[in-house]
């Protein structure tokens, strides 16, 4: 059995008030699932603090591949750690399209999680352009190979499917394109049958019990939806099975 997850990608989002959404949204929540919020950096520490005993994880959304040193503005995985952090998203497709992350760098950011104790949340997903030439499931497949590293597991590692073109836009590929996308990563990644596969793409509180009903798909990476409870607690709500 993989337990569903229900995370959230606040992007470059909330400030110090908007805190209090997680709270609120923690006296709500019925999903079984798990709960991970991924906040921007300034707000981690007091997200750890305030969701303490709460049974809800805290995720940054980046990560730098070394340990420590000169990369000025960088924060490392061993810090994030050092702060109660358990979670990383890695290798957004706003990261690769927008600051030049490849797969290579995306895998080498998960070695210095993994070595730093955190769980990866690896992305990977298609642009439009990919997906109506018929090149999808070839192009995410060689995502996946190329950002998961050999130090990988399904205690250490979940994979987030977020076609580029449904990220932020309303749009959402069929139940079928979703299944045959989610069959054909768990044939190829480490522990397939234990590691959880989320969808991401414009989830909503009206998609997201029929999307993560549809097998092989464990919960969802929430951007938009995850910041306002109102939205979000639906979604949690979905991941009760
Ligand atoms: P969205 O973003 O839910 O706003 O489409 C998802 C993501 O980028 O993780």
């Amino acid at each position: 059995m993989r337990n569903k997850i229900a995370a959230g990608n606040w992007k470059m989002n909330g400030i110090e008030a908007s805190l209090s959404e997680i709270t609120f949204m923690a006296t709500q929540m019925e999903g079984n699932g798990e709960v991970i919020f991924c906040v921007p950096y300034t707000l981690l520490s007091q997200a750890v603090e305030m969701t303490k005993n709460l049974g809800i994880s805290i995720g940054a959304q980046n990560a730098h591949f070394e340990t420590l040193g000169a990369f000025t503005g960088e924060i490392s995985a061993p810090m994030l750690k050092d702060i109660g952090v358990t979670h990383v998203i890695l290798g957004h497709s706003e990261r690769r399209a927008l600051f030049g992350e490849t797969s290579e760098i995306v895998a080498r950011k998960a070695i210095a999680a993994h070595d730093a104790g955190l769980i990866a949340i690896i992305c990977v997903g298609e642009t439009l352009e990919e997906r109506e030439s018929g090149q999808a499931i070839s192009v995410v497949s060689a995502q996946i190979n190329a950002s998961i590293p050999k130090s990988a597991n399904a205690q250490n590692t979940i994979i987030a499917y977020e076609p580029v073109w449904a990220i932020g836009t309303g749009k959402v590929p069929t139940n079928d394109d979703i299944a045959k996308m989610h069959e054909s990563i768990r044939s190829i990644i480490p522990q397939g049958d234990h590691m959880r596969v989320l969808y991401g793409g414009s989830v909503k509180a009206s998609n997201a019990r029929e999307i993560f009903s549809i097998p092989n798909v464990d919960g969802g990476l929430v951007g938009g939806a995850s910041l306002k409870a109102d939205d979000f607690i639906p979604i949690i709500n979905a991941t009760k099975t």
